[in-house]
């Protein structure tokens, strides 16, 4: 019978990614038949029984793909233990352990990702792959050339340089600029951040595009199930369809 890692198992069960499932090992919190797993390397058969936190658990057999336009004031989380709205409660009928992709500030609008396939987010948010994020953003004045190029350049925040980006001026609103910007990295509020550092705060932050998927016409809140053409736009044609 074939062996795998036990990370690579949780994150088969839809618990959660391989580097959480680490972290998860690390903090004593998984057991496999009974015993708590105490080396890292660990390697499994579906025949063990896997227990986190007390509770056991197996692979999720059908996996769900989603993504919604979130929108403000909802969390991108699976609870909340100050009872706020979050993303998976907009989803009714998907009877799965669903979670979000990465994650967006509860004051930013725009396309997240949801699923239960551990794999799936694992290859969307690892730092290594490096997956474009594209955003509008309305900020407070109109950036100039000097921004621009700063942000090709990569700009200091307090957590270090980001990568070279991308920043354009796309449109007005009155004396306050509309721009795109377009990063490769999943730091915390790292937008906004960016656009503070170069005096141009963010009024209004919305998610567009993922790599090459769209946000389109999904109103606030609506959600919808990805299709083919949606995986190519993610480059990830080998993951199975709902
Ligand atoms: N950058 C931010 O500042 N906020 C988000 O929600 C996403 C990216």
């Amino acid at each position: 019978m074939e062996k795998i890692r036990l990370q690579k198992y949780i994150a088969m069960c839809g618990v959660c990614s391989r580097r959480d499932a680490e972290e998860l090992i690390k903090q004593g919190r998984v057991y496999v038949n009974g015993k708590k797993v105490e080396e890292m390397g660990l390697k499994i058969t579906c025949e063990d029984k896997v227990e986190i936190d007390g509770r056991e658990i197996n692979p999720e057999k059908k996996k769900y793909y989603i993504m919604m336009n979130k929108p403000t004031g909802v969390l991108s989380s699976v609870s909340d233990d100050r009872g706020r709205k979050c993303v998976v409660d907009l989803i009714k009928g998907v009877d799965a352990r669903l979670f979000p992709v990465g994650r967006l500030d509860y004051d930013t609008q725009g396309l997240i990702l949801i699923t239960n396939d551990g794999a799936f987010m694992q290859k969307l948010t690892h730092p290594s792959h490096e997956v474009w994020k594209t955003y509008e953003a309305l900020v407070k004045g109109v950036p100039d050339k000097d921004d621009i190029k700063q942000f090709e350049q990569g700009l200091m925040l307090e957590d270090g340089m980001t990568l070279p980006c991308v920043l354009e001026v796309i449109g007005y609103e009155g004396k306050n600029a509309v721009v795109e910007v377009m990063i490769r990295e999943g730091r915390n509020r790292q937008v906004r951040r960016m656009l503070e550092k170069i005096n141009h705060p963010v009024i209004r932050l919305k998610r567009t595009k993922i790599a090459s998927l769209e946000l389109g016409d999904l109103k606030p809140g609506q959600w919808r199930f990805l299709t083919g053409e949606d995986f190519k736009a993610l480059d990830m044609t080998d993951m199975e369809q709902a």
